[in-house]
């Protein structure tokens, strides 16, 4: 086969590292691809918010199976203009998209089908947001509606923090918002194959979204993370498919927004059982980079049954993958770009390039999040010594990250 995947950070890394190992594909292309992807795919310097050109290319080129990372590309409309074509792609449509794209979708949906999720309410106006809030009291939870890459939820344990987030919110002109309760309890990924009614689970990986050690700091779009988690057994991922990935997938048939492609739980363990906190309509980043690499199943093989209606079985590599994501300083509010990074090739296990670029022979920072540092062990505490020991030998002074990833299930 000859494949295409979209997207240029480390969770399109992460795809374009499980196609390479399927013994299906004969050629691999990346647009616009990054770096660390170079050995493994032909990137093309297509963007990936360009869907004309990359619909033109896999025309041209007769790519037989287009796979799309960013959920940005998605919310284009990106699968419906292949669809209309007649090339394949597995993602869900621009319409599906929007259980991601829109937080009240998903919320109304949720609602009405009884799938477990924080109470909430939505605003189009500060004044009688600020009055829910002090009626709700805190701590209480503010997000902004639309695509925000993990950055427009704000945890207000305060007044002032929750006055802050509204202001900020409303600033945007038109802009919803969602105002929901405060879940408190342990978070896990659970990402599935999704076609129609047909689910497929992964294993579950934990991701840590606060920018620093012992979950300070502002929401990130996830400094680091692991897989599997062990706090999270099967009868506790069973009842997250029995009353939340499922039921979900099944609504969205029922309500005219059939999904194919991954469909993303952030679910939340809470002593009243597992309650969603949202939906993403894509691989979780960094979850696709310690996931995927454990997957043992023919990865092509998965996504070409299940778009056929036809179930895999999924065999998983027992061993624990942990990844340390090294961001620009200043992220998540602002990130440097072409800082010099050496000591890549001093590493013991796998880097998956996140937000880099070729300035000549030199790979330099492009981005917010630019690496993440893979390790894979019998278990946690080994995976994690083995990550640092890796992270300390990469060198760039314009990179921070978090020490403690997966501290809280040792
Ligand atoms: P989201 O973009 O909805 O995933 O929110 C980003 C992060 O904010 C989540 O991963 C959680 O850590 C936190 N969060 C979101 N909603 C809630 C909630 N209702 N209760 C507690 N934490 C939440
Ligand atoms: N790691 C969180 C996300 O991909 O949304």
């Amino acid at each position: 086969m000859k494949v295409l995947v979209i997207g240029k950070g480390g969770r399109e890394h992460a795809i374009v590292h499980a196609v390479s190992r399927s013994k299906r594909v004969n050629k691999l292309y990346a647009a616009p691809g990054n770096p660390g992807m170079q050995a493994l795919a032909e990137c093309v310097n297509i963007s990936d918010s360009d869907v004309d050109g990359l619909l033109q290319f896999a025309k041209e080129n007769a790519i037989d199976l287009t796979i799309v990372g960013p959920e940005a590309t998605l919310a284009l409309g990106i699968v419906d203009a292949f669809q209309k074509e007649g090339c394949k792609i597995f993602g869900p449509t621009k319409d599906a998209t929007q259980v991601e794209s829109s937080k009240d979708f998903s919320k109304q949906i949720m609602m009405k089908y009884g799938i477990p999720t924080a109470s909430y309410a939505t605003f189009d106006n500060y004044d009688a947001a600020v009055n829910y809030v002090e009626r709700q009291g805190l701590p209480i939870v503010i997000k902004e509606d639309g695509l925000k890459a993990g950055k427009g939820v704000s945890v207000a344990f305060t007044m002032d923090d929750a006055l802050q987030a509204l202001d900020i919110a409303f600033s945007i002109e038109h802009n919803k918002v969602v105002i929901e309760e405060y879940l408190e309890g342990f978070e896990f990924s659970l990402i599935c194959f999704v076609h129609e009614d047909l689910v497929l689970p992964m294993e579950i990986a934990q991701d840590h979204k606060c920018a620093y050690d012992e979950d300070k700091g502002p929401n990130t779009g996830g400094m680091g993370v692991y897989s599997p988690v062990r706090t999270i057994t099967k009868e506790m991922v069973d009842e997250a498919m029995n009353n939340i990935m499922v039921p979900m997938a099944k609504a969205m048939v029922k309500e005219g927004h059939p999904f194919t492609g991954f469909l993303y739980g952030g679910l939340m363990l809470t002593k009243n059982g597992v309650k969603t906190i949202e939906f993403n309509a894509r691989l979780g980043d960094p979850e696709a980079e310690v996931i995927l690499p454990r997957l043992k199943t023919d990865f092509l093989d998965v996504i070409e049954n299940i778009m056929n209606h036809q179930k895999s079985e999924l065999e998983w590599d027992e061993d624990v993958t942990l990844g340390v994501v090294m961001a620009s300083t200043g992220y998540p509010a602002s990130s440097t770009k072409g800082k010099k990074i050496t000591g890549l090739d001093q590493v013991d296990g796998y880097v998956f390039h996140m937000g880099t670029k070729q300035q000549e022979e030199q790979i330099v920072t492009d981005g917010g999040r630019v690496l993440l540092v893979l390790a894979k062990a019998k278990t946690l505490e080994e995976a994690y010594e083995k990550a640092y020991a890796d992270v300390h030998k990469i060198h760039c002074d314009a990179l921070f990250y978090r020490n403690d990833i997966g501290k809280k299930d040792m």
